[in-house]
C-alpha cells in the first residue's frame, strides 16, 4: 500500500509518497526561504501564491521519482490543520482534486500531530505513548500521545511561537532570515549571562503552557529603551539586511552575540523546564520534539542531558525531518488502517484546536 501526501501549511511546498512499511519512496520540499527573507518573516500572500505556483510540479515530481501512478495509490493525505489559511487552502484543494480524479480516498493530517509522527519515522519503531514537544516558527505545544491516533494537548504558547521570536528577536538584531541558525550562529560567541532575560511562566508549576512575546519585547528594550529606535531599526531604513550588524559602530559584535546567548538560553531554558513538567505530570518516559527549533544545538544538548537524568528515552528526528515535510504525513497511514477517511467537503481549520 502507497499513499501520496502532501504538506503545504506555512511555507514549505511539499509532497511525499511512502509505503504502509513507512518505508520512503520519493519525498520532496520546495522552500520559500528565499521568497521571504526580505520581509524578515513569511508573508502569507506570498506563501499561498507560491504554493499555487509549485504544487503540482512538486506532486508530478514526487510521483514521477516514487515510480507509481496516482491511480495506483491507497490514499491522498494531505495536513488540513494547523496554519495559514491561505496555504492550507492550496494543498486541500489539490488532493481533493487528484482523490476525485484518482478515484482514491481523501485522508486529512493534523500538521501538528504529524511533526510528533516524525519521531515514529526516524526511530523505526514504536515511540507511542510519549510526550511530544512541537517547537516551530508557528507553532510551541506541548502533547501527551497516547497512540498515533490519539493526542490530548497539555499546553501551547498563549502569544508567540519559540520559532517566531527566534525569527523577530534576529531581525532586531540585524541578524538575518530564518532567524533560529541565525541566532545560533551569533550565540556561539555570547556570554548568555551578559544580559538579564526574564523565562516567561516557566516558574508558575500549575501551567504546561508558553509565553515569548514579553520575552521578545525584554530584548527590545535591552537594544534601546521604550519609545526610541534601536540602531538596527534606524540602520533598515539605510543599509540591506545582513549588513547591518558589521556597520553599527555603536553596538560591538560581542554585545550583539551576548544578546542572542541570553535570549537562545531563555527560550531554552522555558521550552526544557515545561517539557521537563510534563514528564512529571503524566509519568511517560519517551519524550519526542519535532519542528524546526529542535534544529538548536542549545536545546538539542539540553534535552539530552535532562532526558538522561531521568532516565527518559528522547527522540529527536533529523533535520530534514524536523522542519516542514510531507514525509511525516505518513502519519495518515495509521488513520487509513484504522478506517477513517475523510470526505471530499472536509475544510480546512487554520486555528489551534485544543485537543
Ligand atoms: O517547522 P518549521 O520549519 O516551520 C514551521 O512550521 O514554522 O520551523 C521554522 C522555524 C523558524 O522560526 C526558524 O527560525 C526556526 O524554526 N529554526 C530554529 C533553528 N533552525 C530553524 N530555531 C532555533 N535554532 C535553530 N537552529
Ligand atoms: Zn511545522
Amino acid at each position: 500500500m502507497k499513499i501520496l501526501t502532501i504538506e503545504t501549511t506555512c511555507d514549505e511546498t511539499a509532497a511525499a509518497v511512502v509505503t504502509d512499511q513507512l518505508e520512503v519512496l520519493a519525498s520532496v520540499v520546495a522552500s520559500q526561504e528565499d521568497l521571504h527573507r526580505r520581509y524578515g518573516g513569511v508573508v502569507p500572500e506570498l506563501a499561498s501564491r507560491a504554493h499555487v505556483e509549485r504544487i503540482l510540479p512538486v506532486i508530478h515530481e514526487t510521483l514521477q521519482r516514487a515510480g507509481v501512478r496516482g491511480q495506483d495509490l491507497a490514499a491522498v493525505a494531505v495536513a488540513t490543520t494547523p496554519g495559514l489559511a491561505g496555504s492550507l487552502l492550496v494543498g486541500l484543494s489539490a488532493a481533493k482534486a487528484l482523490a476525485l480524479g484518482w478515484g482514491v480516498p481523501l485522508v486529512a493530517v493534523n500538521h501538528l500531530h504529524a511533526h510528533i509522527y516524525a519521531c515514529r519515522l526516524a526511530a523505526g519503531e514504536e515511540v507511542f505513548p510519549c510526550v511530544g514537544l512541537i517547537a516551530s516558527g508557528g507553532h510551541t505545544s506541548l502533547y501527551r500521545c497516547h497512540t498515533a491516533l490519539d493526542f490530548d494537548l497539555l499546553g501551547g504558547t498563549i502569544d508567540d511561537a519559540a520559532g517566531e521570536a527566534f525569527d523577530k528577536v534576529a531581525n532586531l538584531l540585524g541578524l538575518g532570515f530564518p532567524g533560529g541558525p541565525a541566532i545560533e550562529r551569533a550565540a556561539r560567541d555570547g556570554d548568555p549571562a551578559g544580559f538579564d532575560l526574564p523565562r516567561p511562566l516557566l516558574k508558575d508549576n500549575t501551567t504546561l503552557d508558553f509565553s515569548f512575546s514579553g520575552l521578545k519585547t525584554a530584548v527590545r528594550y535591552r537594544v534601546a529603551p521604550p519609545g526610541e529606535p534601536s540602531p538596527f531599526e534606524q540602520a533598515k531604513h539605510q543599509q540591506t539586511p545582513g549588513q547591518q550588524l558589521k556597520d553599527i559602530a555603536s553596538w560591538p559584535r560581542q554585545r550583539v552575540a551576548d544578546l542572542a546567548a541570553a535570549f537562545q538560553t531563555a527560550v531554552v531554558d522555558c521550552l526544557v523546564g515545561k517539557t521537563m513538567l510534563a514528564l512529571d505530570r503524566t509519568g511517560l518516559t519517551t519524550l519526542c520534539i519535532g519542528g524546526g527549533v529542535a534544529a538548536n544545538t542549545l536545546l538539542r544538548e539540553r534535552l539530552t542531558q535532562a532526558a538522561l537524568e531521568r532516565q527518559v528515552r528522547l527522540v529527536i528526528p533529523p533535520l530534514r525531518l524536523c522542519t516542514d515535510n510531507a514525509v511525516m504525513g505518513a502519519i495518515a497511514l495509521e488513520r487509513l488502517k484504522a478506517g477513517f477517511v475523510d470526505r471530499l467537503d472536509i475544510d480546512i481549520l487554520p486555528g489551534l484546536v485544543r485537543r
